[in-house]
Formats: structure tokens, sequence, C-alpha cells
């Protein structure tokens, strides 16, 4: 369909419920949280689809223009057979409220495509990884995992994607430029839509701009969307660094930075819910500067920095700021009102004089997923022998920004890491921070909380076998 008339800060959930007057998909939270509004998008990738669950109540409806949408009303075919996902939820039980099956399903089906219709089995652990941005209240979650394990028994409704493929190709051909929704497609023409538009609403993912519509009720007259410039799309491995594009989404910066160090893999599972991991991104979090974002202390502690771009006086500027300078305040940082965060550029793993690196990423929160940190600490070492050559710790939810342990990184470095010296870590961590009081937690228990994940990564880095929460089955 069309969106000429559409505003840009229409939801998809508003436009599919109250325009089009599409049921199917429902509205819980309206803050991304519950996943009642799930649908699946997808876009084509040469000549291939490739899907993604999305949440519809904080995804404005341009956002999805030019690709292929379903709601679970599209599933089961017209003469009423259900499609495999529904069937077998059907038949293990797991069809339960009205309100979140339709959610489940649609996460379910985005699973089938990227699995069970490549010919792979779904294991628990990849269908509690594709459920995760789905709250049940309920009767729980057992049943409707088994529906996803067992998928693949079912047989049928396979989804042709040539004809999908290209109609999507020809509408990319003739899409038109919308006037209050930028959408560019190169690095030049977003620069120059943000000198143009200063007073714009910049978004990647908005899966945090998002809710600023539906939980802060504010109106977007102007959106300048990100997520279609191409170079800012791409993951780019350098022997030292990585260089990770503005538009990449956190699953697949996470799946990146994992390849180097696995111990980012469990630790990126807790960030959000997969549907939230699919849209938003990590320049996006970085750029919100949330005291309790959940990369920027893993960014911290790696020696990150983003690249700033610009255009002024008809070229392109750029420039770095390292992660540790980055921020100013709460939610304030050096990035200017014409800038735009371009890339986040990672350090990979090396060896100090024969130190080799060691990282251990922690975040508590009260839900193991689909919850931000009440505390993150991440800790890279450089240990030769016994002794610390080297130490950065980034710490998130205890103070105004996402900010490194400075003091304590000097009461370790070049000390041998032993039971005293992380003693005296310990105290000086929680001297160097005045967490607040908040819903998630209270400023003693995070002071308390740092000490003891110092504790951990004390533990893990000398060789002790800890339980690890992501473990438990
Ligand atoms: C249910 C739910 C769970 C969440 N859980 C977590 C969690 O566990 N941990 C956590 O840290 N966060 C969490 N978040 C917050 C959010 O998902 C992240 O902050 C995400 O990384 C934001 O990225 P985005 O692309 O969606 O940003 P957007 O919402 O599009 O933008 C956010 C802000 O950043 C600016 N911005 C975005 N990209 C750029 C850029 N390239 N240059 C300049 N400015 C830019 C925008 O202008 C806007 O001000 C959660 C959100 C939801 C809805
Ligand atoms: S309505 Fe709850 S995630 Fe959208
Ligand atoms: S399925 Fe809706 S609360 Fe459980």
């Amino acid at each position: 369909m069309n969106l000429g008339n559409v505003p840009p800060d229409r939801t998809l959930l508003d436009l599919l419920r109250e325009d089009l007057r599409l049921s199917a998909t429902k509205e819980g939270c309206a803050a991304g949280d519950c996943g009642a509004c799930t649908v699946v998008v997808a876009e084509a990738v040469g000549d291939q689809l490739q899907y993604r669950a999305v949440n519809s109540c904080i995804k404005p409806a341009h956002a999805i223009d030019g690709r292929a949408l379903w709601t679970a009303a599209d599933l089961a075919k017209p003469d009423g057979e259900l499609h495999p996902v529904q069937r077998s939820l059907v038949d293990c039980h797991g069809s339960q409220c009205g309100f979140c099956t339709p959610g489940f399903v649609m996460s379910l089906f985005a699973l089938y495509q990227r699995t069970v219709a490549q010919g792979q089995s779904v294991d628990t652990h990849t269908a509690q990884q594709a459920l995760s941005g789905n709250l049940c209240r309920c009767t729980g979650y057992r049943p409707i995992v088994q529906a996803a394990c067992q998928m693949q028994a079912q047989t049928g409704h396979a989804i042709q994607e040539g004809p999908i493929v290209s109609a999507l190709q020809d509408l990319k051909a003739t899409a038109q430029a919308h006037p209050t929704y930028s959408r560019p497609t190169t690095l030049t023409g977003l620069l120059q839509a943000r000198a143009r538009k200063p007073q714009a609403q910049l978004i990647a993912g908005a899966t945090d701009a998002g809710l600023w519509l539906t939980q802060g009720l504010r109106s977007m007259p102007n959106i300048i969307d990100l997520t279609r410039v191409e170079a800012l799309q791409k993951i780019e491995r350098y022997p030292k660094h990585i260089a990770i594009g503005a538009a990449v989404n956190l699953q697949d910066a996470f799946d990146a930075l994992a390849q180097d160090r696995p111990v980012i893999g469990p630790f990126g599972e807790r960030f959000a819910g997969w549907p939230v991991r699919q849209s938003g991104t990590l320049g996006g979090n970085v750029a919100n500067g949330s005291p309790i974002g959940d990369s920027m202390p893993l960014l911290l502690a790696l020696g990150a920095q983003v690249v700033l771009l610009a255009w002024r006086k008809g070229r392109m500027h750029h420039r770095h700021v390292p992660m540790d300078q980055f921020y100013t305040g709460y939610r304030q940082s050096r990035m200017r009102p014409d800038e735009v965060l371009g890339w986040i550029v990672v350090p990979r793993p090396h060896s100090k004089k024969s130190a080799p690196e060691w990282l251990g990423a922690y975040k508590v929160s009260k839900r193991i997923e689909d919850d931000i940190s009440a505390v993150c600490l991440v800790v890279q070492l450089h240990l030769n022998g016994d002794r610390i050559l080297d130490v950065c710790i980034g710490t998130g939810g205890v103070a105004a920004t996402p900010v490194r342990a400075l003091q304590t990184e000097a009461a370790l470095r070049g000390k041998v890491w032993n039971e005293a010296t992380l003693e005296q870590a310990q105290m000086a961590i929680r001297q160097e921070f005045s967490p607040l009081d908040d819903l998630r937690a209270s400023a003693a228990y995070r002071r308390n909380l740092l000490g003891q994940l110092l504790r951990r990564a004390w533990l893990e880095s000398t060789g002790s076998t800890v339980v690890r929460l992501e473990d438990l089955s």
C-alpha cells in the first residue's frame, strides 16, 4: 500500500489496527516489552527474503515501507488450513490467551522461516531466544517452547519467495521520497538531510524513540531514518579493529564481536529480547546514552571509539571520539546537533607484552530476558602470569552516565591478582560510585553488586569453576 498520507510518527500497530481495521495484531504494553503486537517483516536480500519479528507498537509505519509484512491473519490458508506454526501450537496445547498468542505465533513464524524452511531443526535454546520478546503471565511457556521445537514435524505452507522478491524490487525502483519521513540510502544524503533539518528526529531502530511516541506522547512531525544507508549497514573487520555501522542491528553487532570474544555471545543475549535486538542498533544504544545502557560498559572496557560525521560547507567531516570521553552528563554527549554517529570502532583482542586479554561481562537485572540492567560490569584484564599488566573496567547503572571505574583500575594495575588485591579493589569500586535508589535496585544493593561482580571476575579469571545463570536449563 502507499503510505503517502500516513503521518511520519504513526506507528505500524496504529496503522494496522486503527486505520486498516486489521485487528489480528494486539496491543499489550505499547512499549516493546510484551510482544503482543509482533508482526513479521521481510526484506529482499539478493534473491531471498530475510525475515524479522518486529514490535509493531514502537515501529513507525514508514520504517517498513518497501518491505513485505505478515500478521497473524496471514498465516492460515484461505480454506482455513493452519500454518505449521499454528498447528504445532494447537497440538502442544500452546494456544493460550487471545492477547499474547498472535504475538507468539508471529515470533514462531519468523523462527520457522529462518530455520525449518531452510531445512534446520529448532532446539530449546534457539526457541527460547526467538520467544524472548514475548511475555506470558498465565499458564507458562513450556508448551509454546515445545511447539517451537516440534514445528518441523508439520508440513506444507512453503512461501513462494520469487514473486515477493520481484514485487519488492519493483517497489524499490518506484519508491518516492516522503516529505516528512526521510529514508536516505547514501551517507551524503543522510548528512545533508541532517544539516537541512536539524529539528527533525533522527532514528535508527526506534526501540528507544518509538517509546517517546507511545509512552511519552510526543509528536515527531519530521523523521530522518538512517537504517537504509548502505554504508552504515556493514560490519568491517580489520586486523586491529572491527568497525560496526550505525545501521547494524544489535544482534548482528553482538554476533560479530562474539567471534573474537565468545563471552560477548551470552552477554548479548541478555540485551532486551529477540525483536528489539533485531531492530535496535548498537549506534542507537550509544547515542541515546542511557546510564543503564548495556553495550556501553562493554565498549568502554574494550577501549572503543565512535566516529561522528557531519556535512559542513559542502563536504563531509568526521572525527573519532574515544568512548570514555564521549559522555558529558546525564544523557549528554560530545555529539553536536548536526552530527550523526557513523561507526563504532572496537579494538580486536591483542596481547600486551605477552599478557593475553581476559574479558568478563556481567549484567544483573530482575528478569533474564527482556529487561534493563540494575548494574552492568565489564572487566578487561591483561595478566602476565598472576600480575595485572593492564585493566579496563566499564560500568553501567551506577552513575549519571556509563563510565569507567578509573580509581579501581588504578588500585589494580601492576598488582598481583590475588585475594588481598581483590579485596582492596572491591573496597575501591564500592567507594568510587554513588548509585541511585530506584525501582530497579537500591543504592546499597548496587554498590554491593559492584564488589561481588568484581569477585566473580577474579574467580573466573583465576580458573575457578563458577555457576553461570545462562548455563542453567
Ligand atoms: C523492550 C525493550 C527492552 C530493552 N532492553 C534493553 C537492554 O536490555 N539494554 C539496553 O541497553 N537497552 C535496552 N533497550 C533500549 C533500546 O533497545 C536500545 O537503547 C537500542 O540500542 C536503541 O537503538 P535504536 O536503534 O532503536 O535507537 P533509536 O530508538 O532509533 O534512537 C535512540 C536515540 O539515539 C539517536 N540515534 C540513533 N542512532 C543514531 C546515530 N547513528 N547517530 C546519532 N544519533 C542516533 C536517536 O536520534 C534517538 O535520540 C530496550 C528497549 C525496549 C523497548
Ligand atoms: S504491545 Fe507490547 S510489545 Fe508491542
Ligand atoms: S498467553 Fe497471554 S498471559 Fe499467557
